[in-house]
């Protein structure tokens, strides 16, 4: 068989350790690899390239992808899905290794048109249906932790309070991952909305009892609502991408100037963006990739179209496509309520 291979969306640590092992398995058993590059921009525009032996070696520990990545939606470019079609002639399977989006597309062109696709499920968000864990946020869980960590010296230096902007457009489980890992005093995140005047009393409050810094961590998908109004998400909104997602950023800005308003105490903000996709992953993302890989080749080799590896307890397992994109994996309360333990 001849098995074309795409990452898509936004790039996560432990990409490669997923190309990486399902290349190997395909090899192993005598079939081909073939990289298209760019996500499904390379499907539109039939940029492929065979992926050898030399091509996945040393790329284990590497962050990023060697097959790059895009945001690109077939359904919404003119003649997309037909282009789609026309490459994957030239293939008999293609596994589709992305989050939401990526694997939304997947699951429609195998719902649609019959495609002989397998996914993987990738992001840092670890928004995704149908696993209970997805490669890359272990890695970022890792760097945010550390952030928060250094951060807390620097704030008890100066009795400051530090607001730590972590991504996480609709789901808060960075935020509240890393809030319990480094301990923050307040964790704001999209499914539980907290009012900007609720956070300044928290902080008042652990002042009151004889603390002199605190660290606020917020999802840049929080809305900064205020007791007396409704949200300013559309402060927060930069850019609309091809799947109509909002791109965000800014809300670290905005929280830090208003509890300096409301405390009175001194706030510095810190946005870690980028810099939790970057870079090398855990060996438990390595791991995770790797076991994800290695499925996702053999659904293709037992023709289980239609399907994504996922994770469930200590088990990688085959589940439905349409499982993991019908509806985002949010926090639930209970989770929260970890973090909340721990406020003010
Ligand atoms: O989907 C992963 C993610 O990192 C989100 O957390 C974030 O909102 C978005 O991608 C950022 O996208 P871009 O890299 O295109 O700015």
């Amino acid at each position: 068989m001849k098995v074309g291979m795409l990452t898509g969306g936004g790039d996560c640590p432990g990409l490669n350790a997923v190309i990486r092992a399902a290349t190997r398995r395909l090899h192993d058993a005598g079939h081909e690899a073939i990289g298209v590059i760019g996500g499904w921009r390379g499907m539109t525009e039939g940029v492929t390239r065979p992926i050898d032996r030399s091509a996945i070696a040393g790329i284990l520990p590497r962050g990023g992808t060697i097959l790059k990545t895009s945001r690109t939606n077939p359904f919404s470019v003119d003649g997309g899905v037909g282009a789609v079609l026309r490459t994957m002639e030239g293939m008999d399977a293609l596994i589709a290794i992305g989050g939401e989006d990526t694997l939304g597309v997947a699951a429609r062109l195998h719902a649609e048109h019959g495609l002989h696709v397998v996914g993987v499920p990738k992001t840092i968000d670890n928004d995704l249906s149908g696993t209970d864990l997805t490669f890359g946020f272990d890695t970022a869980v890792t760097i945010a932790t550390e952030a928060i960590d250094r951060l807390h010296t620097t704030a008890e230096s100066h009795n400051r309070v530090m607001v730590v902007e972590v991504m996480g457009r609709h789901a808060g489980w960075l935020a509240v991952q890393s809030g319990i890992a480094g301990g923050a005093d307040v964790v704001l995140i999209p499914e539980f909305p907290m009012s900007v005047e609720r956070c300044a009393e928290l902080i008042n409050h652990r002042h009151a009892s004889g603390r002199d810094f605190s660290i606020v961590v917020v999802s840049e998908g929080w809305p900064l609502t205020h007791e007396a109004g409704s949200g300013d998400m559309a402060t927060q909104v930069k850019d609309l991408d091809a799947f109509g997602h909002v791109r965000l950023g800014g809300i670290g800005e905005q929280l830090a100037r208003e509890l300096e308003r409301l405390t009175g105490f001194e706030t510095r903000v810190t946005t870690l963006g980028h810099l939790q996709r970057g870079g090398t992953p855990t060996a438990f993302d390595r791991v995770l990739a790797t076991r994800f890989g290695l499925l996702a080749a053999t659904l293709v080799m037992d023709g289980e179209w239609g399907m994504m590896a996922g994770l469930k307890g200590a088990d990688v397992v085959p589940v439905p496509l349409s499982e993991a994109v019908a509806a985002l994996k949010t926090v639930p309360r209970d989770y929260y309520a970890l973090a909340e333990a721990f406020f003010g």
